[in-house]
């Protein structure tokens, strides 16, 4: 059995990727084989589709760093063919293969069943995004945070996914939220999911002019990081907690000890990736309690494998409102086939062929075998051999072997790890001088 699946290659250290039809024996080991129904773009998508960051192991690979969808077979006593499931983090399409595909495989350890009252489609509507947006208004509650607050509560980077669902959360228990927000066509928006008020971001952007500011926020959920977090600290109320999520606006942090000491202020370091299991299932649960569904799909809209290309630049600049759901058997426009510059005629011949490559109208796939390329007209890698059977060039394999060789001297007998070639790279918070060191 096959299934279509975005594969990433590495090309002369840049990184691109498109339609492919794999084998199911392609997937790697794990205990649940998942058809997936939706994934979801959340900003390290964005940094994996573009190569950015060194987030991903080994190519070729399948990125998607969530999915929601139904098991089709497990060895694992705890799921069984026709469970509804969700997976969100475990460095899955980071270092293994993730959810822009119709399959995936992983171990059990890292499903959560999908909770009642969600379809797969919300749950990834939420997704990776919003799970961690209510693990910042769950820890911000243990730290304090109860209805009945005179000040708002901030929200930076509002109108972004973590943003936009925090807002909804937040306006929903009670509180009166003040979303920041550098989009001024996004006002309407975020006073719809619910926000009281709207905060410029410049406001929030500029180094704090003093380190101890008028107290005026209750707790913030801080997507943004940098300056403005900085500029955040400043500004917040005795005993008040912040929950630093993301770093859209910067990964250092440039402050003094005198809100921390002087008010009793405290950071929160918000971890989606690796929180316990117990974590999980009680976040799902208060998603399902506190995020209103009209709202939440106020926030979200779709699109199709094929855009994934576009829409990673779209969330690294900041463009995408909301959430962005995926639908994995959605490939969208044929032009997406001939960027990727392999076999041009026979991409060519899919794009005329039809124009558009949607599975379930009968579109692109049946004029991808005619045209003798895999449904996205990808090269056909060793590892990714489209119907047709096209090949790599002789020269970019070559050119890969090279690579290959000098990053890991991996003699080429030795055993491949199934998804494909090994990269032995360490991650980026394991190497000397990196921010994060070993824990
Ligand atoms: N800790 C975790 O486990 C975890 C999990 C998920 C995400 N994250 C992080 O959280 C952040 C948000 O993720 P997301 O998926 O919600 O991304 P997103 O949809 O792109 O939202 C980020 C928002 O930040 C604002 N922004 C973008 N560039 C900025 C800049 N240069 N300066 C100031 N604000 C800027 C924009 O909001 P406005 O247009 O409204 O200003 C943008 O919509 C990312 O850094 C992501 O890596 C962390």
């Amino acid at each position: 059995m096959s299934f279509r699946a975005h594969l990433l290659e590495e090309t002369d250290g840049k990184v691109a990727g498109g339609l492919v039809e794999l084998e199911e024996s392609r997937l790697p080991e794990g205990e649940v084989t998942v058809a997936v129904e939706w994934s979801t773009l959340n900003y390290k998508d964005g940094m994996v589709l573009k190569g950015i960051g060194r987030l991903v192991r080994s190519y070729p690979h399948v990125p998607g760093v969530d999915f929601a969808g139904t098991v089709e077979a497990s060895s694992d006593p705890r799921y069984k063919a026709g469970d509804k499931v969700v997976l969100t983090g475990w460095r899955v399409g980071e270092w293994h293969w993730g959810g822009y595909a119709e399959k995936a495989r992983v171990k059990a350890d890292w499903l959560v069943p999908l909770p009642a009252g969600l379809t797969t489609r919300q749950a990834m509507a939420i997704g990776t995004a919003g799970f961690t947006a209510m693990l910042a208004v769950l820890d911000l509650e243990r730290h304090g945070l109860a209805p009945g607050e005179e000040r708002p509560v901030l929200v930076t980077g509002a109108a972004g996914g973590v943003g936009s669902v925090a807002v909804a959360i937040l306006a929903t228990l009670g509180y009166r939220v003040a979303a920041s927000t550098g989009r001024a066509e996004t006002h309407g928006y975020l006073r719809d999911l619910g926000a009281a008020e709207i905060v410029e971001r410049a406001e929030l952007a500029e180094a704090p002019s003093r380190p101890l500011d008028k107290e005026r926020w209750a707790a913030c959920v801080d997507a943004v990081g940098g300056t403005t977090l900085a500029h955040v600290l400043s500004q917040m109320g005795y005993g008040r907690s912040i929950a630093a999520v993301g770093l859209a606006g910067g990964n250092r942090l440039e402050t003094t000890v005198l809100p921390f000491l002087l008010r009793g202020v405290k950071l929160l370091g918000i971890d989606s990736v690796l929180r316990p299991y117990a974590d999980r299932v009680a976040a799902w649960q208060r998603l399902v309690a506190d995020l209103p569904l009209d709202r939440l799909e106020a926030m979200t809209s779709e699109a199709g494998l094929g855009e994934l290309p576009a829409l990673a630049d779209a969330i690294l600049a900041g463009q995408i409102q909301g959430r962005k759901v995926i639908d994995v058997r959605r490939y969208g426009a044929a032009r997406f086939f001939s960027r990727l510059g392999h076999r041009p005629e026979a991409a060519q011949a899919l794009a005329s062929a039809d124009g558009r490559s949607d599975r379930r109208t009968g579109g692109g796939g049946d004029a991808a075998a005619r045209a003798g390329l895999g449904p996205g007209g990808a090269p056909g890698a060793s590892a990714a051999r489209a119907p047709g059977g096209a090949a790599v060039p002789p020269g970019r394999r070559a050119r890969r072997r090279g690579r290959a060789g000098r990053r890991s001297a991996a003699p080429d007998h030795q055993p491949r790890h199934p998804a494909g070639r090994q990269r032995p790279v360490r991650p980026r918070h394991d190497r000397p001088g990196a921010p994060l060191d070993r824990a």
